[in-house]
């Protein structure tokens, strides 16, 4: 599966659905209860995960503007079955050159999941600027954190981690990425902004029956290690393959580091 594949969009939903920090959501539905209709902006939408994770806790009349630049997750976002009152705008759009577009327009809330690890400093801090620019609300949820546990222990696993988080900052599109570093990079843009944040940890919690989900996960950071070349490519073979096994037996658990925060402009608290 790609990085961004409807497949794997699929695979780690239920996941992110579950991780999602309960506190940060039950601030974001509380923020937007009294608004009707809500317009919230969701930035690289996917296939509409944010719309199915939100969507059943606001009131009826939603309007949902979806950006991604991928057409092909655009339609299946465009296709999903929606609650009555709710409307979609599938919006294809490159946030990298168009991100200002993307903002224009009333919103009440500007929503991301699983996007601000993939930016630089330099498009989080636009992102940041541009959204205070208009005093609009962030929720951006799923962003991971650079903190893995395996269990049971392997001798390669924190060389595998520390691969896989230099990976994480290579460019996906958007100059270097802020990677394991970006919540709290933009938690602090927001604060100096005069944003109030409210935090919280989203991690994936993988068990031993979890095997679908591991073993993709383990050979994307196997190939991450590989590409990263941090490690002898015959040691990152040897860690899969132990990993591997383990997970077939029911031995294997992960843990998956990962941050949501609500960001609220003063004058809107
Ligand atoms: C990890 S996925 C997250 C998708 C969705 N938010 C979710 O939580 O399931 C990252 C998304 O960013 C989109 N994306 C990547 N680069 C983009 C760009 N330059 N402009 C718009 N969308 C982009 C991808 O197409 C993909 O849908």
């Amino acid at each position: 599966m790609s990085g961004f594949s409807a497949e794997w969009l699929k695979m780690r939903e239920p996941y992110d659905l579950r991780a999602r920090n309960p506190r940060v959501l039950d601030a974001v539905i509380a923020f937007l209860e009294p608004l009707s209709p809500t317009r919230i902006v969701d930035l690289a939408c996917g296939t509409g995960s944010t719309l199915r994770a939100l969507g059943p806790h606001l009131p009826a009349r939603q309007n949902w503007k979806l950006i991604d630049n991928d057409l092909g997750l655009l339609a299946r976002a465009k296709a999903m079955p929606l609650a009555k009152g709710a409307a979609v705008t599938p919006t294809p759009l490159d946030l990298n050159r168009d991100l200002e577009a993307a903002l224009d327009g009333p919103v009440d809330l500007v929503a991301a999941s699983a996007l601000l690890d993939l930016v630089s400093d330099a498009w989080l801090d636009r992102l940041a600027v541009e959204i205070a620019a208009r005093s609009i609300p962030l929720y951006a949820a799923l962003s991971y954190d650079g903190r893995i546990e395996f269990t049971p222990h392997d001798p390669l696993d924190a060389k595998i981690t520390a691969a896989v988080n230099a990976h994480q900052r290579t460019d996906k599109g958007f100059g270097p990425a802020l990677g394991p570093a970006a919540a709290a990079f933009a938690i602090a843009r927001f604060e100096a902004l005069g944003y109030s944040v409210v935090h919280g940890p989203s991690d994936w919690t993988m068990r031993p029956d979890d095997r679908d989900m591991q073993t993709e996960i383990l050979t994307g950071w196997a190939s991450a290690a590989h590409d990263i070349g941090a490690l002898p490519f015959a040691d990152t073979t040897a860690w899969l393959a132990r990993r591997r096994q383990s997970v077939a037996a029911g031995h294997s658990s992960l843990h998956v580091g990962h941050v949501d925060f609500f960001a609220t402009p003063s004058a809107l608290r």
